[in-house]
């Protein structure tokens, strides 16, 4: 961990990896985010899900028995919100979520079990986009799950391999049921990304917190802000931490220290915004079909689904 996080912020532009924001109080205050009104993106997928549940069942592909992966699963509470709408006669024959994190995957094994006692939950503690050959089954047919715009918390053209690598480790008739978050208004945008409240903000600035934490780091957390902005060409938001001074942080646990400049930013998060056009070619040239897509009724998310041609 500590090595990864000394090279980011020895690069230029300085930046953190998204996922080191989500240790225990991380994790904590993100559920506070999406419980935040203006953090659109989790009631909408939860509205299409729960909406068209069983119109998703039906229009899966599937003739016989299958597997359903879910990379990024998390507490899964989106997916059991699908499951509650699972047909008695399904061919789903087993759930595999996918997570780094073993809390989130236990918890979830927990209570799906306890909703659909005769459905196994084998879930798999671990790096998706590092092990993804060994996590999708190549001997039945498969569902993969990728929902809540994961997919947009990464660079352009990791977007495309992620989608290629998807394509190419199902088989020919495997589903993919993707979320993506749409371009809306880009204020709304701004205040899913930036309240008033300052939750996002200790959301970034608990990454600080935890490296002191973790890696004996002496950052002083009134010397940083947070800054966030969303770019309507491109789709994406950016989040940034400021560095309000000239300062040298020291890392105690490797012995090395870092400087920062006066306003110099620290990247730590990209939110991909898509519209419709640019699923569709990112979809066909990693060889899926589109096959359908729901959206809430504000017209702000959407989940795909797609057939390996
Ligand atoms: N990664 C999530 C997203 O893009 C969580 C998130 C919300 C986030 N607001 C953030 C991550 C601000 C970093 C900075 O929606």
């Amino acid at each position: 961990m500590v090595n990864e996080i000394l090279k980011g912020l020895s690069q230029q532009p300085k930046s953190i990896s998204s996922k080191f924001l989500y240790d225990e109080q991380g994790s904590r205050i993100f559920e506070k985010i999406t419980q935040m009104p203006s953090y659109y993106l989790y009631d909408s997928e939860y509205e299409i899900l729960k909406e068209y549940g069983s119109r998703i069942w039906s229009a899966l592909p599937f003739e016989s028995k299958f597997s359903l992966v879910e990379f990024g699963a998390g507490d899964g509470s989106k997916t059991i919100q699908l499951l509650k709408q699972l047909p008695h006669h399904t061919y789903l024959d087993e759930y595999i979520p996918v997570d780094i994190s073993e809390e989130a995957n236990k918890t979830l094994a927990v209570q799906v079990e306890k909703m659909i006692p005769h459905m196994p939950v084998e879930p798999i503690q671990g790096n998706y986009l590092e092990n993804m050959k060994q996590l999708i089954p190549q001997d039945r047919p498969i569902l993969l799950m990728y929902l809540g715009s994961n997919i947009g918390n990464f660079q352009k053209d990791q977007i495309r391999k992620i989608i290629m690598d998807f394509g190419q480790n199902l088989k020919k008739g495997d589903a993919l049921l993707m979320g993506f978050d749409l371009k809306k208004n880009p204020l709304t945008i701004r205040q899913a990304y930036d309240d008033p409240d300052g939750i996002t903000r200790s959301f970034n600035l608990n990454l600080l917190t935890r490296f002191n934490r973790e890696l004996e780091a002496d950052f002083d957390l009134d010397n940083f802000d947070f800054y966030s902005y969303y770019h309507p060409c491109s789709g994406e938001v950016r989040s940034y931490l400021v560095s309000l001074t000239d300062q040298e942080v020291f890392f105690k646990s490797s012995n090395q220290s870092v400087r920062f400049y006066k306003d110099e930013l620290v990247h730590t998060e990209i939110s991909k915004k898509f519209d419709f056009e640019e699923m569709e070619v990112l979809l066909n040239q990693s060889g899926f079909m589109v096959m359908d897509k729901w959206t809430d009724s504000n017209g702000y998310f959407t989940d795909v689904l797609a057939v390996v041609k």
